[in-house]
């Protein structure tokens, strides 16, 4: 009985975090607040097949197993045996013009894809209701937003990513940033922090897409994950 006591005061408070952290597990959530040297690679939030038939299992693996790996551990090497290793990623990139640029392009590459990985899911959702109100009230509806969101990445010239972030005011935006560039840093013409993520380089559709970058993106709204995009707003503007 006393085993069965304990393992419920262990249990039940865990299963309340994983709840609050929408999915999210904790070392995720703390990627942003943890010195890079101490960092590990994470883990994708589901399997490689559970994207299907919106993005494909082999695009995935590759994309996370191969393209995100090799950021990460360009990332490490890049900042190793200086000062920035015992820095979080978020205090870098706020510097990240007095940077070189492999810790800006493999820095970017691995964080910008954390982000990207969280913004969807299998089943999608909708906006909270205070996302919702907040999307209305600066785009004046989820079409409009979807409309320049998508616009966004499709006229992004070569690679690079769309995002919608929250500025200094709590105020949403929707931008772009070449490259592995992010809102996060001070070379970005807007700064803030992103909620939503959608790569557009070719590594993340060509497989199944080819070159029809704007079907990618149509099915990308197919997968949002609104629940970490609408608990991440309300975090930033509560
Ligand atoms: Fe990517």
């Amino acid at each position: 009985m006393k085993n069965i006591i304990l393992l419920i005061l262990i249990a039940v408070p865990l299963l309340a975090t994983a709840q609050n952290n929408n999915g999210l597990s904790n070392n995720k959530k703390c990627i942003s607040m943890k010195a890079i040297n101490t960092l590990e690679f994470p883990q994708l939030p589901y399997s490689t097949d559970a994207l299907e038939p919106f993005i494909d299992q082999q695009t995935v693996e590759i994309h996370y197993g191969k393209h995100q790996k090799a950021y990460f551990d360009n990332f490490l090497a890049a900042v190793k045996g200086t000062d920035a290793e015992n820095l979080t990623i978020l205090e870098v990139f706020k510097n990240i013009s007095k940077y070189p640029a492999a810790v800006k392009n493999n820095g970017g590459g691995f964080y910008n894809h954390v982000i990207y990985w969280e913004s969807i899911k299998p089943n999608s959702g909708k906006p909270s209701a205070k996302l919702a109100e907040a999307i209305n009230k600066k785009f004046g509806s989820l079409d409009e937003l979807k409309k320049q969101f998508s616009d966004a990445g499709k006229t992004r010239f070569g690679s690079g990513w769309a995002w919608l972030s929250v500025d200094e005011k709590g105020e949403l935006f929707v931008s772009s940033t070449a490259n592995q560039e992010s809102p996060l840093m001070d070379v970005a013409e807007k700064q803030g922090t992103p909620i939503l993520a959608m790569d557009v380089w070719e590594h993340a559709y060509y497989l199944k897409y080819q070159n029809r970058r704007p079907d990618y993106i149509e099915s990308f709204w197919q997968i949002i994950n609104w629940d970490v995009v609408s608990s991440k707003y309300e975090a930033l503007v509560k």
